[in-house]
């Protein structure tokens, strides 16, 4: 494979830079000091009772892993327990009931925080208020909702009773929710009246209204109000209020249903290379025993700290690290509604001089984003109290990775870039931060316990420094346990021994391209296939053509990712007797936001005569990519229609 085939989710123009060992203040401190790989190789796969070890079991499990026909595992088989009672009770018993779970700070300054003792008061009487709306155990529960207390409140109540929670991304349209909720079969949603982005107020409601209505089967929704005065919110047949259902609750107390190891703590629809999203499940106690490891581990998190992973809980990093993987460490996480630039482009430093902030965990995006705004705005505030940096979602090119190391951690704080993604519930490579020197553009090892190989597509191993197919070779406790369709599709898209017989046994297919150095540090190079990368979480670009070419007079559409690495830039041919217009622009434009969400909405939208197509038919989105990204045009020499590329070039340099 070219490392030009691969879909790059940022530069890889500039080469690595050197190895920087971890800085001397964090090593006094830091939790893991010596490497636990060695260890854990000799002692696999007993070695992952040091992550079942950090949970409080009901029942104990009878073994660490269970051996099951591949790739269906059950790790810790036997043992009983509930997520809710490991990220809340049991910390009040450890006399932690006045410690900080939550800061929340709204988009507007708004400030609330609750301690674990008030969180477990919330969360008890929303769980009893879920059950006097009839769910029961294993029925699952849509959540609906922006970056509100009430957002992990509402799973960890779920969790509670045994019901799996599916968060849908509060920003996805009214038609993705209403495919999510048919999909997973849930009768209960719980969303808000409205949110605010920026300065606009959103209505939430309306939206998931529209999605009820579209879908086949009675919905029970709860409303949290989050806009007040400013959008009075009025409820209709099956909606129920959040706070009264709470307060004809309140003070009841709800036992944390046990669930054996293996049952479902939540689903997460993410995207595959088709345009319909796969419902990755997520099992319990392997899962938060591994949110909870890794948290430790990799970001050093302890309970003393405040921690402050900077995602969306929408996604699978804020289910693993905003939510289960601090809460069940009994830290303090916090939870920010707003933008990074609103007020000011100083928000986040503010953030977090104010609340002394140990650890910030964020998406490369988001770093390209503070280096171009400069250096003015970490400099206003006094940075100081953060000890470890890290990232996720897309590869960090080496000149973001300087920027973050020097002016946000001031050249004293490691950074880890983690290596996951949805299926894997938890970091699979990073460096660990007190142990490992860093390298920066290279992700770093396996973790402890986790197999890699980057394998060419005859499925055997390809010689270091060259580039193939991500795979991981052995299962690890946060493992996906099967997509919500079924275990067919879950085989047929991952396990690689599947449709490549060579590999082996066993081999878990990640769909990205990667290199492994001669030092056994990996880089990722971004995706293999049609999949890009919008702020550090992943569409198909299929997702976004398919409701392009819904407009009428479309023929064909293709997306890239352009400079700002979450613009989408949209190339569409059209019908023979359609005219490009201002209208059709605009018609594309909505149908974009009507189907996913007004944050795949294209940036641009070019209409050019035809695309570029491989002989074979299939489009080549790479050479699009150069053309947006302005870069020199890779091999054109496998087109059909080689000239296009030229003429859409002049196309966009006109405008
Ligand atoms: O392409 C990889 C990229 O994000 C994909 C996973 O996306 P998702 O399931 O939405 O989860 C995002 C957050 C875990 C991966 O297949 N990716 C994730 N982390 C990195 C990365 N690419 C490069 N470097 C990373 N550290």
């Amino acid at each position: 494979m070219d490392e030009r085939d691969v879909v790059a989710g940022g530069d890889t123009d500039d080469s690595h830079g050197s190895r920087v060992p971890p800085p001397q203040g964090f090593l006094e401190q830091a939790t893991v000091t010596e490497d636990p790989r060695p260890s854990f190789e000799n002692n696999w796969p007993a070695c992952w009772s040091a992550a079942g070890d950090l949970l409080e079991w009901d029942d104990p499990y009878d073994a660490v892993l269970e051996d099951g026909e591949p790739p269906f595992y059950d790790w810790f088989p036997g043992g009983t327990l509930n997520a809710a009672y490991n990220c809340l009770d049991r910390h009040l018993h450890a006399g932690r009931k006045n410690r900080a779970a939550i800061h929340w700070e709204g988009k507007d300054g708004e400030r609330r925080t609750y301690t674990y003792r008030d969180l477990y008061v919330e969360v008890n009487e929303f769980a009893a208020g879920l059950r006097s709306l009839g769910v029961e155990e294993d029925d699952v529960v849509t959540i609906y909702l922006p970056m509100v207390p009430e957002l992990p409140i509402a799973m960890l109540a779920c969790a509670r009773i045994g019901a799996p929670h599916s968060v849908v991304f509060a920003g996805l349209s009214a038609s993705a929710l209403a495919t999510r909720i048919e999909a997973a079969g849930s009768a209960y949603l719980v969303t808000c009246d409205g949110y605010y982005r920026r300065g606009d107020a959103f209505n939430q409601q309306r939206k998931a209204e529209n999605a009820v209505l579209s879908v086949d089967h009675d919905v029970e929704t709860v409303v949290v109000d989050r806009l007040g005065e400013a959008l009075p919110h009025v409820l209709g047949r099956d909606q129920h209020d959040y706070d009264t259902l709470v307060e004809a609750h309140a003070g009841e107390t709800i036992t944390p249903v046990p669930r054996e190891s293996n049952d479902m703590l939540f689903v997460m629809y993410t995207s595959g290379t088709t345009g319909e999203p796969k419902g990755v499940v997520h099992g319990t106690g392997g899962y938060l025993a591994y949110v909870a490891w890794t948290a430790r581990t990799v970001l050093d998190v302890t309970p003393e700290d405040t921690y402050w992973c900077a995602a969306d809980i929408g996604w699978i990093t804020g289910h693993s690290y905003i939510v289960y993987g601090p809460l069940a460490l009994g830290t303090t996480t916090v939870l920010y509604e707003g933008t990074p630039d609103y007020p000011d482009r100083d928000r986040l430093w503010e953030l977090i001089e104010r609340l002394a902030v140990d650890i910030f965990y964020t998406a490369p995006t988001a770093v390209r984003a503070f280096m171009k705004w400069g250096t003015e705005y970490p400099s206003r505030h006094d940075l100081s109290s953060l000890r470890l940096l890290g990232t996720v979602g897309e590869p960090i090119n080496p000149r973001a990775w300087q920027w973050y190391y020097d002016h946000i951690g001031g050249g004293e704080c490691p950074i880890v870039d983690t290596w996951w993604q949805t299926e894997t519930g938890g970091m699979a490579i990073s460096t660990i931060p007190g142990v490992d020197d860093m390298h920066p553009g290279a992700a770093g090892k396996p973790l402890p316990g986790i197999g890699v190989d980057v394998v060419g597509p005859d499925g055997t191993a390809v010689e270091a420094g060259q580039t193939g197919y991500l795979t991981l070779t052995r299962p690890w406790p946060g493992m996906a346990k099967t997509l919500y369709s079924g275990d067919d599709r879950f085989l047929q898209e991952y396990w690689l021994a599947h449709s490549v017989p060579e590999a082996g046994d066993w081999r878990y297919g990640s769909g990205d391209a990667a290199r492994v150095d001669e030092d056994g540090y990996i880089t990722i190079l971004g995706r293999a296939d049609d999949v890009l990368t919008l702020a550090g979480q992943r569409f198909s670009t299929m997702e976004i053509e398919s409701a392009i070419v819904g407009v009428e007079g479309v023929a064909e559409a293709a997306v890239v990712v352009g400079p700002e690495g979450d613009d989408v830039h949209a190339y569409v041919s059209l019908e023979g007797g359609t005219e490009p217009s201002a209208a059709l622009e605009q018609s594309v434009l909505d149908r974009v936001e009507l189907s996913i969400g007004r944050f795949a909405r294209p940036r641009r939208v070019v209409f050019t005569p035809e695309l570029p197509k491989t002989r074979s038919g299939k489009i080549m989105r790479r050479l699009l990519e150069d053309v947006t990204n302005g870069k020199p045009l890779g091999d054109t020499s496998a087109l059909r229609n080689p000239e296009i590329v030229g003429e859409i070039r002049s196309t966009i340099d006109q405008e």
